[in-house]
């Protein structure tokens, strides 16, 4: 395992990938699952989670990995217990965790002023908590570890601009980008031999866009999209289905970006524009840009 590059600390590890373990939340499909069938091609051991259990149980299964390599667990990712019991179940089988892909998220679709407390609670508990209790319960272990490891949280694009029709998405994508911004800062002033990336995709043809599926009983249901809700829902939805790059060009992006101790991964580089618009309007005192 490769980790960050650190200008303190010239012995940080550099092991391979084999015969270590990654940790994979949201696996049961997507780019979770992509990641990990990337991990098994390297020879890792499996930790996979996800609220789905019996997707998640399919997907662990369709990997044809020996059993004895892989633990799936069914884990609501935006609930501390749960995480922490993943952290638990995956130190105890595996002795270690050495890359930790906190990707499991959720997207809703709807003008600011539509969104219930609850949609705000479901979207920060699955998109941001998650990403938080995950640093909680395996940065404090993995520092522990001899051989080091390295954190991938999944933001987006979202994390790095403002589209509108998606604020809690936004909120907790944003959150993912300067929560792992600092950590980076952090692990590097602690010599850690543990790195962390940031992954923001743009559109990937996934199941994103059916997030409602997920959505925990506590939270009740969203109230219907109408308006310009029902646009910004639309116009989502035909986005992710005609992305073209796929959840596997993520996964390749991703070992690549952990290969390289590379701290941004943002596989569509077309997206740059718009990220150097945002950027110029911040500079210059201009409203933000509206992109059609
Ligand atoms: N697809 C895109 O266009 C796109 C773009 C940018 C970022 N992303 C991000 O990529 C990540 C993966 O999404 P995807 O596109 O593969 O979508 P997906 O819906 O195919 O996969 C997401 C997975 O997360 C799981 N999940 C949802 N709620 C959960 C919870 N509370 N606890 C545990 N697991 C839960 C789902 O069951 C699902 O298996 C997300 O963080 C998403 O925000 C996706």
């Amino acid at each position: 395992m490769r980790t960050q590059t650190n200008p303190n600390d010239k012995e940080a590890d550099m092991k391979e990938f084999r015969g270590r373990t990654a940790v994979i939340t949201g696996a049961a499909s997507g780019i979770g699952l992509e990641l990990a069938r990337r991990a098994a091609a390297e020879g890792m051991n499996l930790v996979l989670a996800d609220i789905e259990a019996t997707k998640l149980d399919a997907a662990a299964a369709s990997l044809g990995i020996d059993a004895g390599r892989i633990l799936a667990q069914r884990t609501d990712v935006s609930r501390e217990d749960e995480v922490k019991a993943l952290a638990d179940a995956a130190f105890a089988r595996f002795g270690g965790v050495h890359l930790l892909c906190n990707n499991a998220g959720v997207g809703l679709t709807r003008v600011s002023w539509e969104l219930s407390t609850a949609d705000w609670n479901w979207v920060l508990g699955v998109d941001l908590w998650s990403v938080i209790h995950g640093i909680q319960h395996f940065v404090p272990r993995m520092l522990q570890q001899a051989e080091g490891g390295h954190l991938v949280n999944t933001s987006s694009v979202a994390g790095l601009l403002s589209t509108p029709g998606m604020a809690a998405y936004n909120v907790a994508k944003h959150g993912v980008v300067t929560l792992s911004e600092t950590l980076y800062g952090e692990l590097l002033a602690a010599r850690a031999k543990v790195g962390v990336s940031v992954l923001c995709p743009a559109w990937v043809p996934t199941a994103i866009h059916e997030s409602g599926r997920n959505r925990q009983e506590r939270f009740g249901e969203a109230s219907p999209a109408a308006g310009l809700s029902a646009a910004y829902e639309q116009r989502m939805a035909s986005a992710v289905k005609s992305g073209r790059l796929t959840a596997a060009d993520m996964a390749n992006e991703v070992f690549a970006a952990v290969m390289e101790e590379r701290f941004y991964v943002i596989p569509h580089r077309k997206i740059n524009n718009a990220i150097q618009l945002r950027m110029d309007d911040i500079m210059n005192l201009r409203n933000p840009t509206q992109l059609p």
